[in-house]
């Protein structure tokens, strides 16, 4: 009776097993076989208790042979399922370690940067050196040697951040006029891009601190009309167009005679906008032929060698040729503004 229970018992469950669908069929089969309570083979087992001590040592040898194929079928397909499993996973999960990473986000020059760093190539290809000078400076170089007066208004507090050490930081870069013809001597050619700062209230159009691009160039019977070619190739290499300019007298104690040189406002074309404040021009490169005593403050004799000048708004020319409205924009780092250019 208990013989044909077990073979039964075996054969059903050896083919539930091999057919079970999952993991959790499984586990179920094996509850049912040998759960403690009222598994299968417990429930064998407790009977075997009625039999004859022969019978029931022959019972237990096929019942231990029955439970333990049925744990090797268990065992088997279990390892099945975690196979399929593993190699379902690999097939989802695989990349290919050949492929070139992506590598880092590329940023660019900040749009200071990039103007600056045309305008130094176009001079070096006219022959110009470019020089840098300190950030702070003294006041003989940032006034006394350009021929400011004592009475001029910059050198008041009100207009120049002063150091406590009595050095200033320099309202322009002209000091490095100074300091290229102390350095360099006659015939001179030279520009100096750099920060200058002014004790300024901030607004759209006003910074503490903003760019200039200095230059000078320093030779025999140099004329206005020499100055006026530089400019004409400095804007047009800017805008790479032809840009309409003029000259009005401007007043500036290291040239004479000084101009105010304006260009037709590239934005409107010169009918009027925000840009140029409704004039049509734009204000934008203060310049003249170097003043005789600034010549010779600096051991160049005047009767020998003369020269223009010029101070170029780096800041302001920027915003024109991106026709940015406000400056304080080129002050910061937000990248929604810097990721336009
Ligand atoms: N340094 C002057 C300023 O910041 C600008 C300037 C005017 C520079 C005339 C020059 C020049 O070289 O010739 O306002």
């Amino acid at each position: 009776m208990l013989d044909r229970r077990i073979q039964e018992l075996e054969s059903g469950s050896l083919a539930r097993i091999r057919s079970a669908r999952s993991p959790d069929d499984l586990e179920a089969i094996r509850v049912e076989l040998f759960g403690r309570r009222d598994g299968a083979f417990t429930l064998i087992g407790k009977e075997m208790g009625r039999l004859k001590p022969d019978e029931r040592r022959r019972i237990g040898l096929l019942l231990n042979a029955a439970k333990r194929n049925l744990e090797e079928a268990l065992d088997l397909k279990k390892r099945q399922f975690a196979d399929a499993e593993l190699s379902a996973r690999l097939d989802a999960e695989w990349i290919d370690l050949t492929l070139p990473a992506p590598g880092p986000r590329r940023g660019h020059l900040h749009p200071m940067t990039q103007i600056q760093r045309e305008l130094e190539e176009l001079f070096v290809s006219l022959g110009f050196t470019v020089l840098d000078g300190p950030e702070v400076e003294t006041e003989y170089h940032n006034f006394d040697a350009l021929n400011i007066p004592a009475t001029h208004p910059a050198r008041d507090a009100q207009d120049t951040f002063w150091l406590e050490n009595g050095l200033l930081l320099r309202t322009h870069t002209s000091p490095v006029q100074v300091r290229g013809m102390e350095k360099l001597g006659p015939p001179l050619r030279m520009i100096a891009p750099g920060r200058a700062f002014r004790n300024e209230t901030v607004d759209a159009s006003h910074e503490h601190t903003f760019y200039q691009l200095e230059g000078m160039m320093v030779d025999r019977d140099v004329s206005v009309a020499h100055l006026l070619y530089f400019m004409r190739t400095l804007l047009a290499a800017i805008f790479k167009r032809e840009v309409e300019v003029r000259l009005r007298p401007g007043y500036f104690p290291f040239v004479e005679p000084g101009f105010e040189l304006d260009i037709r406002c590239v934005i409107c074309g010169g009918t009027g906008c925000a840009v140029c404040k409704q004039n049509g021009w734009v204000e934008l490169l203060p310049c003249g032929l170097v003043h005789p005593n600034v010549l010779s403050m600096s051991g160049i004799d005047p009767e020998q060698w003369n020269g223009f000048a010029f101070g170029l708004g780096l800041t302001r020319l920027a915003m024109m040729r991106h026709a940015i409205d406000d400056i304080r924009l080129l002050q910061g780092n937000d990248l929604r503004f810097l990721e336009q250019f």
